[in-house]
């Protein structure tokens, strides 16, 4: 068959292409960036998919029996990092491509090199776009590890990177950050959705045909979200998100996306002077500066993936000192207080309309689930009536519009959880069945409605 030319328009800002030349990118909406590329028009192309050729049916995968594919544990790596381990489902998948995402200065680049430092008995290779060798070697300095078999590369140019990867041979390869690669087979800056689009082809492609997982380091945007096509994080097998606050010493990696585990695990470290550890016991180091004395304050059992953690929630309720009250919260979905603190008002008529509420949730930490309501509520209320909440009294509840005491899940996790630290009190929903003698030493309190808690702890 006679090979002919075809051209395609490109948009050299997000990668779409179009038949023909148009002014304005539909996708994108900027303006001139259509430029003309010339298809490829080998066989492959102009083959339908059904004819068969001698070609088309020698090369490429063949299909299997499902029974036949072998598949052993050893395909995941482990990476000697327990947090990472878990939050991955078991170890690094081989030939998998992961996307870690993350705001500037909050770690990636310090967890992604410890990573690499880390893996004995595996070659890796740090491959920077933002940090030269000597950079690289003064933060490993400071995490001091050494490990006679990590390559640290900095380059941003994809085929300078294959060609030393070749050379180095690698287990495990690690490029900080996607957004700084550039690939000859766009025309476009560093950055832009179609060079990161076409890079992070290459890099999976190499991850599929080679079997050495990748990862990839990700820029957030302002608004949260991961910097670049939406496509990039269906490309990849998982996505794990870095948070936290980067003044407070606490950072969380959770999987948004995982293709060979569960997105219920979350990892957790601290952030210090050799850079991040393991926290082994989150409930313990989130609430062990609880001071009892003070109104306010007061205990929730989360549950972050599988593990109850236990988190300190602190409300401060003062007059409105300007017209309008303000609201603010660290860690906290602003619009579910504001929900809490009409509930208040219309079921146990405290008046907060005239009241600034400010409410923080220590360690910097993000919660986002439901048990903590009764909490909130309870240092809200804790605060609005300077009266102290028991250093020993902890919560686990949702709370309802109607302000009904809602059940949660795992309840008996959370109980043990509580009951573990130390507590003996725990607030929960009528409605979650429980054992109480299960749990000596701790008092538990199913409640119905939350005018029940304010008469427990406000009467
Ligand atoms: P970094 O990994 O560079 O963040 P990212 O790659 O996500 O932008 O980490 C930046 C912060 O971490 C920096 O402000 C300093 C701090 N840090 C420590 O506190 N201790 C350490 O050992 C290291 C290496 C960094
Ligand atoms: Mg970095």
């Amino acid at each position: 068959m006679a090979a002919k030319t075809k051209t395609v328009f490109v948009c050299k800002n997000c990668g779409m292409d179009y038949p023909k030349w148009l002014g304005q990118c539909p996708s994108c909406h900027q303006w001139n960036t259509l430029v003309e590329k010339a298809i490829s028009t080998a066989t492959e192309q102009n083959v339908p998919a059904w004819s068969f050729s001698k070609e088309g049916s020698a090369t490429g995968a063949i299909p299997l029996n499902i029974r036949e594919v072998e598949f052993s544990q050893q395909d995941r790596i482990d990476t000697s990092d327990t947090e990472f381990n878990r939050i991955l489902g078991g170890g690094l998948v081989s030939g998998s491509i992961t996307l870690l995402g993350g705001e500037p200065g909050i770690g990636k680049s310090t967890l992604m090199l410890q990573l690499a430092l880390r893996a004995k008995g595996l070659r890796t290779l740090y491959v920077s776009g933002e940090e030269s060798p000597q950079q690289i070697k003064m933060r490993a300095e400071r995490i001091g590890i050494t490990n006679d078999e990590c390559y640290v590369l900095s380059e941003t140019r994809t085929d300078a990177i294959f060609s030393h990867i070749k050379e180095v041979k690698p287990a495990m390869v690690v490029v900080d950050s996607i957004q700084t690669l550039t690939t000859g087979a766009v025309e476009a800056s560093a950055g832009s959705v179609s060079q990161i689009r076409e890079c992070a082809g290459e890099l999976l492609r190499y991850a599929k045909q080679s079997g050495v997982p990748v990862i990839l380091i990700g820029h957030i945007t302002k608004d949260g979200t991961l910097a670049g096509p939406k496509i990039l994080e269906h490309m990849v097998d998982t996505v794990l998100q870095f948070e936290g606050d980067r003044n407070h010493i606490y950072r969380i990696v959770r999987a948004i996306k995982n293709r060979f585990g569960s997105t219920d695990e979350i990892g957790i470290y601290s952030m210090n002077g050799g850079g991040l550890t393991v926290v082994d016991n989150p409930s313990s180091a989130l609430i062990s500066q609880h001071n009892s004395q003070l109104s306010g304050n007061s205990i929730a059992v989360t549950l972050e993936g599988m593990r109850p953690i236990m988190i300190e929630v602190q409300a401060l309720v003062s007059s409105a000192v300007y017209g309008t009250p303000q609201r603010s919260t660290t860690g906290y979905d602003i619009k579910r207080l504001n929900m809490l603190l009409a509930v208040l008002e219309k079921r146990v008529g405290f008046h907060l309309g005239s009241k600034d509420v400010f409410l923080n949730i220590t360690g910097g930490v993000r919660v986002d689930d439901p048990a903590l309501d009764l909490a909130v509520v309870a240092s809200v209320l804790s605060s609005n009536e300077d009266i102290a909440i028991g250093e020993k009294t902890c919560f686990a509840a949702e709370v309802g519009l109607s302000g009904e005491i809602r059940p949660v899940t795992r309840i008996e996790q959370r109980v043990s959880e509580a009951q573990k630290l130390g507590f003996n009190i725990i607030f929960i929903s009528k409605y979650n069945k429980i054992v109480p003698q299960n749990y000596p030493g701790i008092r538990v309190m199913p409640i119905e409605r939350i005018e029940q808690l304010v008469k427990f702890c406000f009467a």
